[in-house]
């Protein structure tokens, strides 16, 4: 879509503000009527966000991006959703060209040898399908939290993705992990059970693992890249503009 103004993204964002999630779909849903959409990873957050659409019936598109390297867990929590709310969750691929020229010419593992070789991956598994996805939409749902990085504690609820051309709304960005945890234990929602065993934020297998007590949320995630910013190019910062409230 066009750049929207800073007046309108501002307007949307006090209208959102405070609302529970599925009072804030609904109205996001109406507002852009079928260019709407949903990205779940099948984490405790997505799975909470997935619940208040579909049990309210929110016309909002639920995508996941299969990476071909998931959690067989979260296969199976996604097969498991597919039964409770008798739906079928679409998934993008990767482009089995660039797929196949990528692992012929690095190997299947190549994302622990550089940084390079881990983003050129996460780019063909993730972000290429992830625009594919988007296009034609206006608004993109994540279940982004402040609480998972010190890189997302400063976002805002509405920002605009200047990189994807759209508006991404979080709707659980100020909730807490015990707020999402007695979330999904009131409405008895399907999860990932990795999340008992450790496992925060949950990704691709080979670069994801648990994390100790007092560790950082993101620090199972590509835990042998000291450095890196940890980001996977889903969510880089540096192309959302947030709006000064
Ligand atoms: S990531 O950028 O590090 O991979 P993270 O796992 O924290 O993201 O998830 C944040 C949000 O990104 C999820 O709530 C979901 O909206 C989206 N997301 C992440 N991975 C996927 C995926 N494989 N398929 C669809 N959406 C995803
Ligand atoms: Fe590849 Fe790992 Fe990125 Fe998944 S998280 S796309 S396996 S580098």
């Amino acid at each position: 879509m066009e750049t929207p103004s800073t007046q309108f993204l501002s307007t949307l964002q006090h209208t959102v503000a405070e609302l529970p999630p599925e009072k804030a779909l609904s109205i996001l849903a109406e507002t852009f009527p079928g260019k709407i959409c949903f990205s779940t990873s099948f984490s405790f957050e997505d799975q909470l966000i997935t619940h208040a659409i579909l049990d309210h019936v929110i016309p909002i598109d639920i995508f996941t991006l299969d990476t071909g390297r998931l959690f067989p867990e979260t296969y199976s929590v996604w097969n498991s959703t597919n039964n409770r709310y008798q739906t079928r969750i679409k998934a993008y691929y990767p482009n089995e060209h660039a797929l196949e020229a990528f692992v012929q010419s690095t190997g299947p593992n190549s994302f622990y040898e550089s940084v390079d070789n881990r983003r050129s991956c996460c780019s063909i598994r993730k972000v290429e399908p992830l625009k594919r996805a988007l296009s034609g939409n206006a608004v993109w749902i994540t279940g982004l939290r402040s609480e998972h990085s010190a890189a997302r504690e400063d976002l805002q609820q509405i920002e605009w993705d200047a990189a994807n051309h759209i508006i991404k709304f979080h709707p659980l960005l100020h909730w807490t992990t015990a707020e999402v945890r007695a979330y999904i234990d009131l409405h008895n929602i399907p999860y990932n059970p990795l999340h008992d065993r450790g496992f925060v934020s949950i990704g691709c297998a080979p670069c994801t693992r648990a994390i100790r007590p007092g560790e950082d949320f993101r620090a199972g995630r590509w835990w042998w890249e000291e450095n890196s910013k940890k980001e996977c190019g889903l969510h880089e910062k540096s192309t959302a503009i947030t709006i000064n409230q």
